[in-house]
Parts: C-alpha cells; structure tokens; sequence
C-alpha cells in the first residue's frame, strides 16, 4: 500500500466508483454513470468533535466483508486517519432527535473541501448508521447514490416498501425524491454520492 494521502484517498474514491459503474441500480436494473476519478489532490480535513456513532467504526472494520466490499474496507483502514467524521451541523434534537444524532455521522472522501479534491469529482461521502436508528424521510435536489458496503439497511422511497440493501448494492435515488433508511440490530456503513453540487443545508428534512 502506497503511503501518500493522496494515492491512498485516490485508491479508495477509485475502488467505490469503479463497483458503482459496474453494479445497475437495486430498483430499475438501470447502470449508473459515475465520472471517472483522475487529477486529484489531497487537502487535509479540520477534526471536530467526535461524533458518538464513531463508536460502531471498530465493529463495522472487523466484521467479515466479501468481494469488492472486502477491498473497500480494507482501503477504508488504511485511510481512517485522513478523515474526519462528523455530524450534519442542520440536524437538532428538535429536527431529528437525540437517539438519531447519537446514531448517524458521515465523513467526506471526495468534495471541493476535501479530502480528495478534483475536477471531475462529484461530493462523496460515508454515512454510518447505529443499530435500531431510523433516517427519517426527507428530500434534496442532487440525485443521489447509496452503496451499502455492509448488509443490514432498508431503505424507502416515497411510498415504496422498504427494500434492503446487501452489501455491494447499489440505489439511485432521483432528484427531490422523498427517502428514509432505518436499521435494525447491526451498524452499517453506506457511502453517499450527490451528482450534482449542493449543500447540506439543501436537505429537507
Ligand atoms: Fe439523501
């Protein structure tokens, strides 16, 4: 394993975008264009506080992971001193409650802000979700792709029913399309992409 930041980050982006490309949409069957990963550089992110969800990260890295999600964590570890994890500054007791902001944090891998910056690159994220948590509907003008790198998610779409995500599935999510994720037992770790530039504060929730 390379040891400069940016091969590292690189490789990672490189490895969750290449599954994507390859794995159709869990809902439609439809493949999902992602842009290609080239030109990057690293810009190193401030630490904050830790969020309390960080907790579940040594599970989630020692739970037994097969195939491509295999590689994706093990590149994950190598590079857990180069993220930063964090909560989403808009979310409140009064908008989504405490058991929800004590179970939910998310840490940047590719954005203009770092990590991983590029040209090319859309905002990419990992999102960790504690057992028994619910993500509770809400809304956001990027489409959207969640790669479940562990098993144990459900998410909704609209009215839909709950569909679960194995590890490794792919689900795109199009623009302003109202969506929840719950959990059950088990932690999982996602990682989110927005195709197209917005903020956090876009979120309705
Ligand atoms: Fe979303």
């Amino acid at each position: 394993m390379a040891s400069d930041p940016t091969t590292r980050l690189q490789t990672l982006a490189t490895a969750i975008h290449q599954h994507i490309q390859q794995t159709p949409d869990v809902r439609t069957g439809q493949k999902i264009d992602l842009p290609n990963i080239t030109n990057t550089t690293y810009s190193p992110v401030l630490m904050g506080q830790q969020p309390r969800a960080t907790q579940f990260i040594p599970t989630l890295l020692a739970s037994p992971h097969a195939g491509a999600m295999a590689q994706v964590m093990a590149l994950l570890a190598e590079v857990q001193s180069l993220l930063t994890w964090r909560q989403n500054p808009n979310y409140t007791v009064a908008n989504v409650g405490q058991q929800f902001l004590d179970n939910f944090c998310h840490a940047t891998l590719t954005s203009a802000d770092g990590p991983l910056q590029g040209p090319t690159l859309p905002m990419g994220w990992f999102v960790l979700f504690g057992p028994h948590t619910l993500y509770k509907t809400h809304q956001h003008p990027p489409n959207e792709i969640y790669l479940a790198i562990t098993a144990g998610g459900e998410w909704q779409l609209g009215t839909q029913d709950w569909q679960a995500l194995n590890a490794g599935d792919a689900l795109y999510i199009p623009s302003n399309t109202p969506h929840a994720i719950r959990t059950h037992a088990k932690p999982i770790l996602t990682y989110s992409i927005w195709l197209e530039d917005a903020d956090l504060a876009d979120i309705e929730i």
